[in-house]
């Protein structure tokens, strides 16, 4: 297991958007909630306070955040449950669960302050490491492998989607020279020395050189936008009438896939402006709440820099 940080693991880890999110949820209904992305489980022991009613199902596949999570919230006893899985698999965890119908469903995306600041897992620039970055390391990929094993055009393509990292073919032929002398890159510092030296400083935006790519990367390995869409019918579908769902995206492109999908689900027409009659047949299932994402205020974002990048987006079922 990784060592967290000494004062920025567990403890202190702050909860994104935590009283606009409980407020979307309406979790002072109380009933059963599901928390997709538990991590430390800091959005979930909210929901358990909103009401005594209130129950949890928590859902990630970080096996070590589950681990603390449970110690966390070891006091509400049964009212806290949770499942080691993907949340894309969410029809196959809650039959499992014999659940059906649930109050609410939360997705808090993207990584954790425990996995960026895990030493050893290969998250972060910050320390040096073997460059892992899987979220669930039961299984899959490690970003050194991917690396190792992408063409250099996958390679940048990944760089400049994920990352919107101007230099991404640069830096990808940069990747690929280094392996094809024989010298992999193993670590983070191994990657984070080379984008360096490649791009030179950011004095634009005065971040670290190698943070975009730091970011594609992490979003490729975990396959983060794969299937967000199916995921977020599966939620609806499994929302009683007047249930909830509230999602917390952290990049631009999450953020649409999350914008979009909830736009059909209202019943917004899909067909092209051009055709005289509506033809995709979309019925309204759910009404947004947050007609613009709802984002963090200064204060959140002086109190926790990792906050600035959140929208917050929310539904009720119809
Ligand atoms: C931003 S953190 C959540 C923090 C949490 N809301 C809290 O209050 O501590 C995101 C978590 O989602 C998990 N995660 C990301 N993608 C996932 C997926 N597809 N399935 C299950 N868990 C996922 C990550 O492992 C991470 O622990």
């Amino acid at each position: 297991m990784a060592e967290p940080l000494g004062g920025r693991g567990a403890l202190s880890h702050r909860p994104v958007l935590l009283r606009e999110t409980i407020e979307l949820l309406a979790a002072e209904r109380g009933g059963l909630f599901v928390d997709c992305t538990v991590g430390l489980g800091g959005h979930s022991e909210a929901i358990l306070q909103a009401s005594p009613d209130a129950q949890v199902l928590g859902i990630d596949r970080d096996e070590e955040a589950l681990g603390l999570a449970k110690e966390r919230l070891a006091q509400y006893g049964s009212r806290f449950r949770f499942v080691h899985a993907d949340f894309r698999e969410l029809t196959r965890v809650l039959a499992t669960a014999k659940v059906r119908q649930v109050r609410g469903v939360l997705a808090d995306l993207g990584v954790s302050s425990l996995q960026l600041d895990s030493l050893g897992r290969g998250f972060s620039f910050r320390h040096e490491a073997p460059l892992d970055m899987r979220m669930d390391r039961s299984g899959g990929e490690t970003a050194a492998e991917l690396l190792g094993r992408l063409s250099e055009v996958e390679i940048a393509r990944i760089i400049f989607e994920y990352g919107e990292e101007r230099r991404s073919r640069r830096i990808a032929r940069w990747i690929v020279e280094r392996r094809e002398r024989g010298e992999p890159i193993q670590t983070t510092h191994d990657l984070a020395d080379l984008v360096a030296r490649a791009v030179g400083p950011d004095k634009k935006r005065r971040i670290h050189p190698a943070t975009r790519t730091f970011q594609a990367l992490r979003i490729a390995v975990n396959g983060e936008l794969e299937n967000l869409d199916r995921f977020l019918v599966q939620a609806v579908d499994h929302l009683e009438q007047a249930g909830r769902l509230a999602v917390i995206s952290f990049h631009s492109l999450e953020d649409r896939i999350v914008k979009r999908t909830l736009l059909k689900l209202s019943g917004r027409c899909q067909c092209p402006p051009r055709l005289p009659v509506c033809i995709c047949g979309v019925t309204k299932q759910i009404s947004i709440l947050t007609r613009r994402a709802i984002v963090p205020g200064e204060e959140e974002i002086e109190e926790n820099p990792r906050s600035r990048s959140a929208k917050l987006r929310g539904a009720s079922k119809v």
